[in-house]
């Protein structure tokens, strides 16, 4: 079963090509540098960009599937490449939320023009979904193997989204918390912009703690912490910052900026440890997977690695880089499991973007 995805849900326009849980082709197109100067990511600059991008994204996504499988393709491929590459692709996925509006309608657009132009089924993606199933991703060999064993603990830690999420078949999602107000990355990117530091602040902020060793200078507040519920909030880590930064003159502040973002990162990091250790606790659940674009932190890596180790658990991160950020491979992976499941769109006419879908 071979499975075209989009997802433009914020600001990658990402095209891939999934064989159940392989990757066969995957193409990203990221507008960082066009967001950079703004601090954040702008949604009209986002949907002018997808709108430019996503037709050579296509193209680019279908000329790599067509590499790997060049020798099953037709005599009539030079009449259409296009349409030679669609005969060989039974589904269409677009990711239909949660996200900006006006980004996720241009790949909700794109891939009805296709589901029309080429007669196939449309299957409607959660993009948190996405970052779930990203963990269970595979190259186009079949590596990692492992199998999906339920029942499990889902963490999300993305720029919108922080969630805990038990599930124990596939897709079928019990949120056990979330963050009351903002995400993990979020607060990152807050956190960086307040420091004066550039645009996405996650990075940053990593790079910074790595050069003072993640010390914990400040240590300030971990929200939620004496809280029995899984839920976070991390607009009051923020304000601490804030009125912390502010009684600090520039040059104090320059000096001390590396103990400040890493001071920052350890606060961040310490509740979501706290709070997926007592998840682990009340499910009891073996295993605990790791997805968003959070995940790319090597601290947060060491310190989840760290708790699974204390709890014995199995520990699943997404098998590839390309996976941890925004990307269409992982909703090419979730889409498979839909498919299996008929969970088709019966009116594509209908099919229309969810910005606040929840899983
Ligand atoms: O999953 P993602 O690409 O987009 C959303 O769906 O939100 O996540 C983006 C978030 C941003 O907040 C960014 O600062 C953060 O992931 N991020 C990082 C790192 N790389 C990206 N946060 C901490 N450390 C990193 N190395
Ligand atoms: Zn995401």
């Amino acid at each position: 079963m071979l499975i075209l995805s989009i997802d433009t849900s914020c600001d990658e326009t990402a095209v891939a090509i999934g064989q159940g849980r392989k990757i066969l082709a995957n193409e990203v197109y990221s507008q960082i540098l066009l967001h950079q100067q703004w601090g954040g990511v702008v949604p009209s600059i986002a949907k002018k960009a997808h709108e430019e991008k996503i037709d050579l994204v296509l193209e680019t996504c279908l000329k790599k599937f067509y590499r790997g499988r060049g020798a099953l393709f037709s005599s009539q491929l030079k009449k259409d490449f296009f349409a030679a590459c669609f005969r060989q692709i039974n589904y269409i996925a677009v990711t239909q939320g949660p996200g900006l509006a006006i980004a996720l309608e241009v790949g909700i657009k794109k891939a009805k023009e296709l589901a029309e132009k080429y007669h196939k089924k449309l299957l409607a993606i959660n993009h948190l979904e996405g970052h779930i199933y990203s963990v269970f991703a595979q190259n186009s060999q079949g590596n990692p193997s492992h199998k999906i064993e339920f029942p499990l603990l889902a963490v999300i830690v993305s720029g919108g989204h922080t969630e805990l999420i038990l599930m124990k078949k596939h897709l079928h999602y019990e949120i056990l918390g979330s963050t009351l107000d903002d995400a993990v990355g979020e607060a990152l990117d807050k956190a960086a912009k307040t420091l004066g530091l550039g645009y996405p602040g996650g990075p940053i902020i990593e790079k910074l703690s790595q050069e003072v060793k993640n010390v914990d200078t400040y240590h300030f507040p971990r929200p939620m912490w004496q809280d029995q519920s899984l839920n976070f909030s991390y607009s009051g880590l923020k304000t601490a910052f804030y009125y912390y930064l502010r009684h600090l003159n520039e040059a104090e502040k320059n000096q001390q900026l590396k103990q400040l973002a890493s001071s920052f990162q350890e606060a961040a990091f310490a509740v979501l440890i706290k709070k997926t250790q007592t998840a682990i606790k009340q499910t009891k659940v073996k295993t605990i997977v790791v997805g968003g674009g959070v995940i790319a932190n090597k601290r947060l890596r060491l310190l989840l690695r760290l708790m699974a180790k204390k709890n014995n658990l199995k520990l699943i991160f997404p098998p590839y880089y390309y996976l941890v950020g925004d990307n269409a491979a992982m909703i090419a992976v979730a889409a498979y499991f839909h498919a299996r499941q008929h969970r088709f769109i019966s009116d594509i006419n209908k099919l229309d973007r969810l910005p606040r879908m929840s899983l």
